[in-house]
């Protein structure tokens, strides 16, 4: 198969991880025969340096015209990095929310487990952990307060700023839907976590999940608070399947649960669409701080780009060969300093991608 892939490596470590992989993706070419062609483009800080924009419209495009996207890492040191001192709508971040929503990727997958290899890194107490976990954040990604209007005026005398959350029952139900579909391959139970004791959108999120819920006898479901959810995260991750959430929700939970699981490093993402269409990224940020050492670990990205071969490119052995090849690495005793331990092999971003795509 052809396939066409838009790569965005970013800010700080991106250009690193993308490097490895698309590496790893080269070497399952070759075993498969399968022809990955990549088109660059720029989005985020090193877009704003060339063009003064975080996303230009031919960057955009080739994104639209591609199969799918990888991306590494956008973004800078907020207090520190001139692209923090623009207007908001020319920083960094800005460029991404508008690949989301001009792609219409409003699916944001963001899996979080515990690896029987790292358990070690995971900060809970063993007896909290004990036979490991495993949850799929299905988090909404083109609404709610991200893309709500926004302001900040004077009003009499003293700054007033506003954002604002809306919801639409199409927005919620085409998520809830995706929400439900993924729960039946996995342990078919969905916990939608909303704040339904305050917020209207909360409340019609509750309803249209129920309507949908109906579609879906086999799956258990509940609804919780997100308060409550941050709590539980902590308390007994192992409850947790697929948690079904609005966009502001997500995006602090799944911080969370990344960093519950120990190995934020590991994470991998997809944002996805109705179509087959995608685009791929690490769960993590791009951390400025260690760009270019060739110490970051890539093999959140290279996960990403397995979950790209099996979520836009139905090639599922492919996927499967990537994410053992992973396993084996790391059962080797191979370790990148973020998930490094005593007895361990430390080795860097470059080291782990050869060690990764020879064991393909
Ligand atoms: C994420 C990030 C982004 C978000 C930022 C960089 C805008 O935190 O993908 O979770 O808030 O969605
Ligand atoms: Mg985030």
């Amino acid at each position: 198969m052809e396939k066409n892939i838009a790569v965005i490596k970013g800010d700080g470590i991106g250009p690193e991880i993308v490097e490895e992989a698309m590496k790893v993706l080269d070497t399952v070419a070759a075993k498969y025969n399968h022809k990955f062609n990549y088109t660059q483009i720029l989005m985020g800080g090193c877009s704003i340096d060339a063009y003064g924009v975080p996303l230009g419209d031919e960057a955009l495009e080739i994104a639209k015209a591609s199969d799918s996207v990888l991306l590494g890492s956008i973004g800078g040191d907020t207090s520190t990095s001139p692209w923090y001192k623009l207007e908001p709508q020319l920083r960094p971040e800005a460029g991404l929310l508008k690949i989301r929503k001009e792609l219409g990727l409003f699916a944001n997958l963001r899996p979080a487990y515990l690896y029987e290899e790292l358990k070690g890194a995971c900060p809970l107490k063993e007896e909290l952990t004990e036979g490991g976990f495993d949850m799929m954040i299905m988090r909404e990604l083109t609404g709610g307060l991200y893309f709500g209007e926004r302001s900040t005026e004077e009003e009499n005398g003293e700054m007033v700023a506003r954002d604002s959350m809306s919801y639409s029952e199409t927005e919620i139900r085409r998520i809830a839907k995706r929400g439900f579909d993924i729960a039946m391959k996995r342990r078919k139970k969905v916990t939608s976590v909303d704040k339904a004791n305050v917020l209207d959108t909360s409340r019609l999120w509750r309803k249209v999940v129920e309507e949908v819920a109906k579609d879906y006898p086999e799956v258990e479901y509940e609804h919780m608070l997100v308060d409550n959810a941050a709590m539980q995260l902590v308390k007994n991750p192992k409850q947790f399947d697929v948690i079904l959430t609005e966009n502001m929700f997500g995006d602090i939970l799944s911080d969370e649960a990344s960093m519950v699981t120990g190995s934020i490093g590991m994470l991998s993402s997809a944002s996805l669409r109705e179509d087959k269409f995608g685009m791929y990224e690490p769960s993590h940020g791009s951390a400025p701080d260690i760009a270019g050492r060739n110490i970051a670990n890539p093999i959140a990205t290279i996960l990403s780009a397995a979950m790209m071969l099996r979520y836009s490119f139905d090639m599922d052995q492919e996927a499967d060969d990537i994410e053992q090849a992973v396993e084996k690495v790391l059962k080797e005793g191979y370790r990148t300093t973020d998930i490094m331990s005593e007895g361990k092999t430390l080795v860097g971003t470059k080291e782990c991608g050869d060690l990764i795509a020879a064991r393909i």
